[in-house]
């Protein structure tokens, strides 16, 4: 119920203006957003590293309303894959296609990720696409198995509370597309989602040892200890080794299982956004846990 409400108002523009009034609103958003600027952004990423963590750097911001702001984007997020280079930081890049264009033309988004991939080429660089809410499943899968079939530096992302994701593995593995895999943090309707937890949770857990059977490098990322146990379980019982899979979490989330992670020898990745964007992203970040909620109405008082 609550998550439902927080995502809803991830999409009101009126709330968002009226909730940065409040200083309280702003700061804790700055636990998950590593800046609003690329410096910030190079200097979390640096911090995330010395750590022997890995990281994935992501320009915030969707569903770009016109051609000028999907190349706006396009250019900021080649210049922080040369700031990347530049800083010989660990880092790969994570874009959202609606932010490339998807809500105006399929084409432009195709044409704008394909520029962002062959400079992540050259600079023997990644990048992730991420997933957005189920209007652009399909739409995602298809421009990232078409920039596929040009480079294979290009992977996506699944989303285990989705019933069609199961299939949509089996294709991706087939064409060897490396893939994130994640609960889904959009709020889906009940005729193509999971509605229980549990039944996510679970179906997480067969796609993770789908992919870790597979002979394609991949991505588990969560924060749900159990899951992680579970990851853990599964690959010591196949033989996997270490280095065929790496764990992701967010900015912000769970940094001491992160660290501890990276100890135990696995490879771990955190995701760092940064922008002047952030609200959707921090919106869904709060709808993901009561206590981050909690946290600001207690402290809204005193603001
Ligand atoms: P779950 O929500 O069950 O949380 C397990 C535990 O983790 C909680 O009990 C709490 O301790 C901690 N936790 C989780 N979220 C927290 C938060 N916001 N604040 C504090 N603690 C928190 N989704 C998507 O739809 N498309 C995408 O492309 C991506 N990309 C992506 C990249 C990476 C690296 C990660 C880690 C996640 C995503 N996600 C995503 C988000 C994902 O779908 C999901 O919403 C979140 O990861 C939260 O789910 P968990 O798997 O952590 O489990």
């Amino acid at each position: 119920m609550l998550r439902a409400f927080f995502l809803f108002l991830a999409r009101q523009e009126g709330f968002k203006n009226f909730a940065l009034q409040f200083r309280i609103f702003r700061n804790t958003a700055s636990r998950f957003v590593a800046g609003e600027t690329l410096e910030e952004a190079i200097s979390a990423i640096r911090q995330v590293n010395q750590q022997s963590i890995s990281a994935t750097i992501d320009l915030l911001g969707e569903n770009t309303q016109t051609p000028e702001d999907a190349e706006s984007a396009c250019r900021d997020i080649m210049t922080a894959l040369d700031r990347i280079e530049a800083e010989r930081v660990d880092c790969n890049v994570s874009v959202k296609l609606t932010q490339l264009g998807l809500a105006l033309d399929t084409e432009l988004a195709f044409q704008t990720l394909s520029r962002i991939v062959e400079r992540a080429r050259q600079k023997g660089n990644f990048v992730r696409v991420d997933m957005e809410d189920s209007p652009y499943t399909q739409r995602t899968l298809d421009v990232v198995t078409r920039a596929h079939e040009r480079v294979d530096n290009v992977g996506t992302v699944i989303q285990s509370c989705l019933h069609r994701s199961q299939q949509d593995v089996i294709n991706l593995l087939q064409r060897k597309i490396k893939i994130r895999l994640v609960k889904g943090a959009y709020l889906e309707p009940e005729s193509i989602a999971f509605r229980k937890k549990k039944d996510t949770d679970e179906n997480f857990v067969k796609l993770m040892r789908m992919l870790l059977s597979s002979d394609t490098y991949h991505a588990i990322a969560t924060h749900d200890e159990a899951i992680i146990d579970a990851t853990k379980e599964y690959a010591r019982s196949q033989s996997i080794p270490k280095e065929h899979f790496e764990f992701q979490m967010l900015y912000g989330v769970r940094r001491d299982l992160q660290v501890r992670l990276a100890k135990e020898g696995y490879r771990v990745r955190t995701y760092v956004p940064y922008g002047l964007r952030w609200y959707p992203y921090y919106m869904r970040r709060l709808a993901e846990r009561p206590a981050n909620v909690w946290f600001i109405l207690r402290n809204f008082f005193k603001d």
